[in-house]
Formats: structure tokens, C-alpha cells, sequence
């Protein structure tokens, strides 16, 4: 078994796809890799049994077999639906078979009776015994839940619920990603920065400009940690940073800011007004048309091309085009390298990472280094707020070409601020293409 595992995982390790293999031919009839399976993915995930359609009046019932337990599905004369163990409390016996309509669920054996709930509810022969409680030999019940019609068992009572798995993001992803982002890319770019440069004097700048730090020096890692196949260890890379400002001693003032610059009122009512609006627009425009691909619809083809960048540069640096073995990957992937480290730091799928995690953040970078730049550049806290209200938030993507693209396009796209912050943004985001269109001319 060992060793079946291990040329699986060689397979699936295939540096590049000119290296790539077939399975491993025991794998199709391995019983131990069955059961393996059987364990580790069925019976800790949700699979499906049936339609509703096929118990949709009260007191019909389905009965099937999976993953060796002998189930019925059931709806009551209520119309709850429930999936019961087809095991008799008293010796195990199946309380039904096939499908149909009935009252209630009557065991052949000694005819004790259920209620199509999986209630017991009658035992002849038992009537005097004292120590005998009926509601102690109930049929098991096994969490179910319905999607899009189907109906899914679930028989690790501790799984995410079905919904959140398929249609919305686990609450858990989200603090695991928000926690990643903040702990792993932008407070080590945050000591970078300071030890590197300086400090703008208040956490708002910093975090903007080290959230661009932090992301420059996670690629860095990415390459060095992705060329020598320990993707896995990746967290390591920024939790150097932390450690090495936590332990040397003339490291650890960067913690803190020397010289406090107060934020004005204006400025923050200015850039969290734009952060929300932007915010809003991601979350209501291109993430509403570009589903996770569990969620079983349409899905844009350029995004699935993005998807399998993701999963080359999680595996090969250099990379290669995913689709021809052999050709360089030169096309704008700066931004799926950022979602392959988050994905290796994670642990999370990169679908997940693509379709619903990495934008959000991003964004939120995007209006606050508008923000920085703007300050930077004409020495006014007020050009910060005219530069982010005066940003016209545009899904390019997804009102042109279907992607997942945001540009940032401020008013006048000539003035000499405007095109700056559209050379950031678009860099930021990995389009190297567009930032250069866009550099001032002459
Ligand atoms: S085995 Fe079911 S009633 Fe005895």
C-alpha cells in the first residue's frame, strides 16, 4: 500500500506536464486504496443519494446502500425528509427495502415499528418491561441536506454544513485567508518597509505600502521555495520576517512608529467611503457572475485559463504554459503567483483562493496605495481623497472580456497622478501589459 501511494503521489508530482504519467494501473482495483478513500474522502464529506422528486410525497421512502451502511431516505407526514439506518434497533435486520409508500417502517423479523422520523414506535412483546425505554432504540439518523434538488448524506457529523461548501465560502476560509493575508503578507512587508525605508507614521499608509512589500517578497519565496519542490514549507518564508524582528534586538523598534503622522478625518471618511463602494462593486459585480466552479453553472473561460496557472505555478518555476508542455509561461501571471503562494500558505484550493478569496483584499491594497501614492507624490493628505473619490471603479473583466480584472480608471486618465496610480494598480494586480500601456508618454 505504501508503495501504491507513493507512485500516486510521484503522478500527481510530475514537475511538468512533458513529465507527466498515467495512473498507476493497481490503482483502479485496489481495495486498500478503496477503503482508503472510503475513509479519508466519502465518509468525511457530503455524497449524494438521490432526488428529492423520488420521495416527494409524505410517507414515501428510498432505500440504498453506501459506503457499507444500509440506508432509507424518508419524508414524514409532514413532509420532513430524513435518512435513517435501515438497521432494526432490536437485532439489526433491514426495517425495509426497495421504495414506496407506507405508514411506517415495520421490522419483519419481530415487528417492531418505526415512524417514517426513525421514531420507535411500537414493540410488541416489550409492553412489561420496566427497564426497557422506547426512545433509547430510535433508527440512527444521519445528517442530510438538499441541493439544487439533490440530496446529500453526510456522515461525519462535524463537516462544514452542504451549502457553505457549494454555493457561499466557509466562514473558517474566510478568517484563515484574512489571518494569511494580514499575519503572512502584510506585516512582514510592514517590517520590511520600515527597516528598508521608513515609516509613513501611521498603520493606514503602512499597510498599504507593505501589503505591496510583502506580496514582492511572498514571490520571491514562492520561486526560491517552488524551484526546490518545498511549496509545502512556504510558510516559513514570511514567518522568517516575524521571528528575525521578534528575536534581534536592534530589529524589534520597527514594531513600533517613531514618528507618529496622524491620519486627518477627511482622509479616512474619504478612503473608506471609496474602499466601500469598491468593495461593494467586486462583491456585486464580477464575483456575482464567476462562481466557484462547485457551484455546477457556466464558467468563464478565461477564468478556468487563470485556474491552471495557478496550479503550473504551484508546482514549477519557472513555469511553463499549462496547455503546451514545453512553451515558457510569459503572459501576465504575477497575480496567479500571488494565489499560488496563498493557496501553498493556506492550504486552501486554489479555486477558492481565485474565485472568492484573493480580490477582496486586494481591493482593499488597491484604493489605500491610490491613497499612499497620491500623498507621496504632491505632498497633500487632501490629493489622497480627491485621487480616490475622482477613481472610477471599472470591471473590465467582466464587462469586456469576462475576467476578473478590476482597473482603477481614475477621471483624467492623462493627469500625471492619474497614470501613476493606474502603473501601481495595474502592476499590483500582475497586468504588466496594461501598466506599461498606460506609463506617461513623452
Ligand atoms: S430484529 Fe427487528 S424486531 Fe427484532
Amino acid at each position: 500500500m505504501t508503495t501504491l501511494l507513493e507512485s500516486l503521489a510521484a503522478t500527481c508530482g510530475a514537475p511538468s506536464p512533458a513529465e507527466a504519467t498515467t495512473l498507476p494501473p493497481e490503482a483502479y482495483g485496489s481495495q486498500e486504496l478503496f477503503d482508503l478513500e472510503t475513509e479519508r474522502i466519502f465518509k468525511a464529506g457530503w455524497v449524494p443519494l438521490c432526488r428529492v422528486e423520488q420521495v416527494a410525497e409524505p410517507g414515501s421512502y428510498y432505500s440504498i446502500d453506501i459506503l457499507g451502511l444500509p440506508l432509507v431516505v424518508t419524508r414524514d407526514r409532514a413532509g420532513e425528509l430524513h435518512v435513517l439506518s435501515r438497521s432494526c434497533r432490536h437485532r439489526w435486520m433491514d426495517v425495509c427495502s426497495g421504495s414506496g409508500t407506507t405508514r411506517a417502517l415495520q421490522c419483519p423479523y419481530h415487528l417492531w415499528t418505526y415512524g417514517l422520523d426513525g421514531h420507535l414506535a411500537g414493540t410488541p412483546e416489550m409492553g412489561g418491561s420496566t427497564g426497557f425505554d422506547r426512545a433509547d432504540y430510535n433508527l440512527r439518523a444521519y445528517r442530510h441536506d438538499v441541493w439544487q434538488g439533490f440530496l446529500f448524506v453526510n456522515i461525519d457529523a462535524a463537516a462544514t454544513p452542504l451549502a457553505e461548501q457549494l454555493a457561499g465560502v466557509p466562514l473558517g476560509s474566510i478568517l484563515r485567508y484574512d489571518g494569511y493575508f494580514l499575519a503572512g503578507v502584510v506585516l512582514p512587508g510592514i517590517l520590511i518597509l520600515r527597516l528598508v525605508w521608513r515609516s509613513t507614521g501611521n498603520w493606514a499608509e503602512d499597510a498599504a505600502l507593505g501589503a505591496a512589500v510583502g506580496i514582492a517578497y511572498q514571490l520571491l519565496g514562492l520561486a526560491i521555495f517552488t524551484a526546490l519542490g518545498l511549496q509545502d514549507w512556504l510558510v516559513v518564508w514570511p514567518a522568517l520576517v516575524v521571528v528575525a524582528f521578534l528575536a534581534v534586538p536592534r530589529l524589534r523598534p520597527y514594531w513600533r512608529i517613531a514618528r507618529p503622522a496622524p491620519l486627518p478625518l477627511a482622509w479616512s471618511w474619504g478612503v473608506a467611503i471609496a474602499v466601500g463602494v469598491l468593495v461593494f462593486g467586486v462583491v456585486t459585480g464580477p464575483m456575482l457572475y464567476h462562481l466557484a466552479p462547485s457551484d455546477g453553472s457556466v464558467y468563464n473561460q478565461d477564468m478556468l485559463y487563470h485556474l491552471s496557472m495557478v496550479h503550473e505555478l504551484m508546482r514549477s518555476v519557472p513555469p511553463q504554459l499549462p496547455q503546451v508542455a514545453g512553451e515558457s509561461l510569459d503572459y501576465h501571471w504575477f497575480a496567479n503567483a500571488d494565489m499560488a503562494a496563498a493557496a501553498d500558505i493556506t492550504r486552501l484550493s486554489p479555486e477558492l483562493v481565485l474565485f472568492r478569496l484573493w480580490l477582496v483584499p486586494l481591493t482593499v491594497v488597491s484604493v489605500l496605495l491610490t491613497a499612499v501614492l497620491a500623498r507621496q507624490v504632491s505632498r497633500q493628505w487632501l490629493a489622497a481623497v480627491v485621487a480616490v473619490q475622482g477613481s472610477q471603479a471599472t470591471f473590465t473583466g467582466a464587462a469586456q472580456n469576462g475576467g476578473l480584472t478590476i482597473g482603477i480608471l481614475p477621471s483624467d486618465p492623462d493627469g500625471p497622478v492619474s497614470r501613476y496610480v493606474d502603473v501601481a494598480v495595474f502592476t499590483g494586480l500582475g497586468d504588466a501589459r496594461n501598466a506599461v500601456n498606460v506609463l506617461p508618454r513623452g
